[in-house]
Formats: C-alpha cells, sequence, structure tokens
C-alpha cells in the first residue's frame, strides 16, 4: 500500500483539464489541500501534476461506473480522509429544442446530473462531515432559452444534491456554486456540440432557427472572450470550503444574483421578460 496522507486535508475535483477545474485544482493545492484531480487523459495528468507537487491526476469520467470505482480506489489508497468532493465536471448543450436529439439531452445529465451523483454516492462514505461542493450555474434558474437542456442539467443537480443534503446521516454539507458566465473553453466546446446537434435539424426546416443559431454562435464566441475570470470562481470555492458557516449557495457575477432574483417572479412576468430580451437579440 502506498504512503497514506493523513493529516493533509484533501479534495477531490472532477473535470480538472481544463477552465473552472483546472483553476480550483492549482488554487487548493497552493492553500495546502492534497488535490485529487479528475482528468480522462494521459496528457492531462501530466499537466494538472505539473501544475504543484499536491496534485495527484486520477482518471475519471463521471459518466461511467466503473473509472469513478477506480478512481475511489486509487484515492483512499492516498488519502484516508476526503474533506471535500467538487463536482466540476461539465458540458453545455445548446440548440432547439424542437430538433434536439434525446439522446444528446440525455448526455447532457449523465455528465452534469447524473455523473455529480454517481461520484457523490461513491464517495460519500469517505466524506463524514465533509462538503460536497457543486459548480451548477446561473442557468439553474431556467431563464435561458435554446440551452434548455443545461439549464435543467443543472437545476436538476440543485434539486437531487439539496435533498441528498437534508437526508444524509453522516454530516455532509451540500453546496451550490453558481456562476456568471465565465471565460472557458466549454464555450468553443458548447459550439461544436451544437453544431452537431443542429446537422439533425432537416434541410427543408434549417432556416426556422437560423436567427437563433447566428446568435447563439455569436453569444458563445462573447463569452469565450468576455467572460469572467476562472479565478473568480476557484476563489469562492476556497471560501465554501473554508467558511465555519457555509451558505447553500454562492453567487459568482452580479448577473447571477440578478437571475436568480429575477426567477423567482411569476413565471408569466420571468417568461415575458425572458421573450422580450430574446427578440431583442434576434434582432
Ligand atoms: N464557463 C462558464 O460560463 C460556466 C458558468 C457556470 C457554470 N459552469 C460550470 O463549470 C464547470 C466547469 O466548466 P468550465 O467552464 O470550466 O468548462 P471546461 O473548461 O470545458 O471544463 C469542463 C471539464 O469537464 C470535464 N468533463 C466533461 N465531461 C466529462 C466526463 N464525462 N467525465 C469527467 N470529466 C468530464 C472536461 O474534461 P475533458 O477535457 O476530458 O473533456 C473538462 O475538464 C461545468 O460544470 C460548467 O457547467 C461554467
Amino acid at each position: 500500500m502506498e504512503n497514506k496522507e493523513t493529516k493533509q486535508k484533501s479534495v477531490l475535483i472532477t473535470g480538472t483539464s481544463s477552465g473552472i477545474g483546472l483553476a480550483t485544482a492549482e488554487k487548493l493545492a497552493k492553500e495546502g489541500y492534497l488535490v485529487f484531480a479528475g482528468i480522462r487523459k494521459k496528457n492531462d495528468k501530466i499537466k494538472v501534476e505539473k501544475l504543484h507537487k499536491n496534485i495527484r491526476g486520477v482518471y475519471l469520467d463521471v459518466t461511467n461506473q466503473g473509472s469513478i470505482d477506480k478512481a475511489f480506489w486509487y484515492v483512499i489508497k492516498q488519502t484516508d480522509r476526503l474533506d471535500a468532493l467538487i463536482n466540476n465536471a461539465g458540458a453545455a448543450y445548446a440548440g432547439p429544442l424542437e430538433f434536439m436529439p434525446i439522446e444528446s439531452i440525455k448526455e447532457q445529465f449523465n455528465i452534469n446530473t447524473f455523473g455529480a451523483l454517481a461520484v457523490a454516492q461513491k464517495f460519500m462514505p469517505f466524506l463524514r462531515h465533509g462538503r460536497i461542493i457543486n459548480i451548477s450555474s446561473m442557468a439553474s434558474t431556467g431563464l435561458f432559452p435554446f440551452i434548455a437542456p443545461y439549464c435543467a442539467s443543472k437545476r436538476a443537480l440543485d434539486i437531487l444534491f439539496n435533498s441528498l443534503f437534508i437526508e444524509n446521516k453522516d454530516d455532509i454539507t451540500v453546496i451550490s456554486i453558481k456562476p456568471d458566465v465565465i471565460k472557458t473553453p466549454i464555450w468553443k466546446r458548447a459550439k461544436e456540440i451544437y453544431q452537431k446537434c443542429f446537422e439533425n435539424v432537416p434541410e427543408s426546416q434549417r432556416e426556422k432557427y437560423e436567427k437563433e443559431t447566428l446568435m447563439l454562435q455569436k453569444q458563445a464566441t462573447d463569452n469565450e472572450n468576455k467572460g469572467i475570470s476562472v479565478d473568480d470562481v476557484a476563489s469562492t470555492v476556497l471560501k465554501a470550503l473554508k467558511d465555519k458557516h457555509p451558505k447553500t449557495s454562492y453567487f459568482v457575477g452580479i448577473k447571477s444574483l440578478w437571475a436568480e432574483l429575477y426567477s423567482k417572479l411569476p413565471q408569466k412576468i420571468v417568461n415575458s421578460g425572458v421573450r422580450k430580451l430574446l427578440a431583442q437579440r434576434l434582432k
């Protein structure tokens, strides 16, 4: 058996090859945490381990139970405590619901929602008195048409984990981090996923959502370039980890807080505002 780290605080973060996960892994490692950094490719293991001596790359595909089981054994061989699980792995599926293949929507939930729950189920017994920190999104408010599968996957994530918090008997705290738009590769990837989904739209129907397609592509490019820095999310995760009395939700960026408040209005008012905004964008 390898040397077990017993005193050092440790965390598992899923999806650390880029973006928020990578920044969070580095931040927490610098703060002295032993970071088990979920990756899926050999090159990414080399990349994350090079960042800091406290980081250990662990192969973890959240949609594959075998991979989750292997990651579990890898982690428990090296430490006898896990202070937190940070469910970060995610993707954004966009497109008009009328044509989006159900299989794609299932994929979206498999990564963002069921994957996170499967990892939590595996690691919970090892996490007594610890924290589960989910990287949810302001999209969990459901205010964003044409990324509805993404919104729904994040809302479902919040609902499932809120119940997990209420139900669990191991004193595990659950925290949802809800970032505004963050500058990460997720947007470039979202454009590729959208392109793939759009190929399913019958030729004769493509005109129907042409404007929306252009709007989505432009929006993704803007987000890629103008979003908030990943450091803001990494710092919020650190705060959520260290706060003596952590909040249930942490908002990153003012738009996220506004979205949350706005979404509490009656649905009719919410829908009317969203439709107006959409119409402006499509002009
Ligand atoms: N960027 C934003 O504006 C924003 C806003 C709010 C919330 N978020 C959330 O923040 C989280 C991180 O996203 P990001 O913006 O940092 O995007 P990103 O740079 O694209 O990172 C996504 C990470 O998830 C990993 N991943 C995807 N599918 C996976 C799977 N099946 N198993 C394990 N790992 C998987 C990716 O790994 P591979 O490289 O191996 O694919 C990558 O490391 C996501 O949950 C996202 O929804 C992002």
